[in-house]
């Protein structure tokens, strides 16, 4: 962290940012994305190192990290429970204590929540959740800010979130206390979000659908996830069953807005959650998705790191 900081701040939910700084790194993900488009380097983060923990599979957060802090100038490591003590028992805490005394920002992929909340509470630098069993604020950092680059303001707006009820749901649900919109979720029975979790305040910023066409009525976006979300795989056969009406198609994108965008965060499974004409059809973003991963969190590496800049 920039000498002179006075508050290292982490990175564990999406409510641990206000909705100013949220248009903050908005607008520093647009101007960072931009000069990154037009060849001009950018590298306020020279002699910086980011490492990252994955505790559970990835492509886009890997790659979007690592190519996003080379960018900015500095390193990366990237570790593993198979390859570190954690896999060994090494205690967390002291893992955090070790490892933040050598680099100037950790990224973890894991399990529980409050794995990520000890590791944080034991580090001397920021620390950035890249998707728990309970949240995943990246990914809906990077889909706001997609949403703001293709439609404008998000606030007022109306989310659909057609599926399960987990870490992807729950970070929705934060995002639109925060930055004023609602969110129509259909979840099957036995999948519903579950208030505590999502730790939402408001209950206006939510309201609860039986079928997913209902909640998809007049939405400006349409979204889902997977039906098996990493560490459920034992519920495999059971979800298939129970999401089969779950699926995004073409019926429900032609009930919600004319102009309604449909989004991912993949890895996508066509014919399940969503069929082909929709993700590979004209209303799907899920591209522009995955790319504003790398800009949004360069912003937010860069924020957490140095605070605003100008
Ligand atoms: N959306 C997302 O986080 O993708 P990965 O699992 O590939 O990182
Ligand atoms: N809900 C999914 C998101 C993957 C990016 C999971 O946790 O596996």
């Amino acid at each position: 962290m920039k000498p002179g900081l006075s508050l290292m701040k982490h990175y564990l939910q999406f409510k641990d940012l206000r909705a100013e700084e949220y248009a903050y790194l908005f607008g520093r993900a647009l101007a960072i994305k931009t000069r990154f488009k037009n060849y001009e380097r950018y590298q306020p983060l020279v002699d910086r190192t980011l490492a990252m923990i994955f505790e559970k599979a990835s492509t886009r957060t890997r790659v979007s990290f690592e190519a996003g802090m080379y960018q900015m100038g500095g390193s990366v490591l990237n570790l593993t429970t198979g390859d570190t003590h954690l896999g060994r028992a090494e205690p967390v805490e002291d893992t955090a204590r070790v490892i933040s005394r050598m680099v100037d920002i950790v990224m973890i992929r894991t399990y529980e929540q409050s794995m990520l909340e000890r590791f944080a509470a034991h580090s001397r630098v920021p620390v950035i959740n890249g998707l728990t069993n309970e949240y995943h604020p990246c990914q809906i950092l990077a889909d706001i800010f997609t949403f703001i680059e293709h439609r404008g303001d998000i606030r007022g707006k109306v989310v659909a979130w057609v599926g399960d009820g987990n870490n992807m749901a729950n970070t929705w649900l934060q995002a639109a206390e925060i930055l004023g919109f609602t969110v129509h979720v259909s979840t099957p029975s036995g999948y519903e979000i579950d208030p505590a979790v999502a730790g939402v305040r408001d209950t206006n910023c939510y309201k609860l659908f039986n079928h997913p066409m209902q909640a998809c009525e007049g939405a400006h976006l349409v979204t889902t996830d997977v039906w098996t979300s990493m560490g459920y795989e034992a519920e495999n056969e059971e979800r298939r069953k129970a999401f089969v009406d779950w699926c995004v198609d073409e019926e429900m994108m032609a009930v919600a807005q004319r102009d309604a965008l449909f989004m991912h965060c993949l890895p996508a499974h066509r014919g399940e959650e969503v069929t082909a004409e929709v993700i590979d059809g004209p209303q799907s973003v899920v591209w522009d998705e995955a790319e504003n991963r790398m800009h949004a969190q360069k912003a937010l590496m860069e924020y957490l790191l140095l605070g605003r800049i100008g």
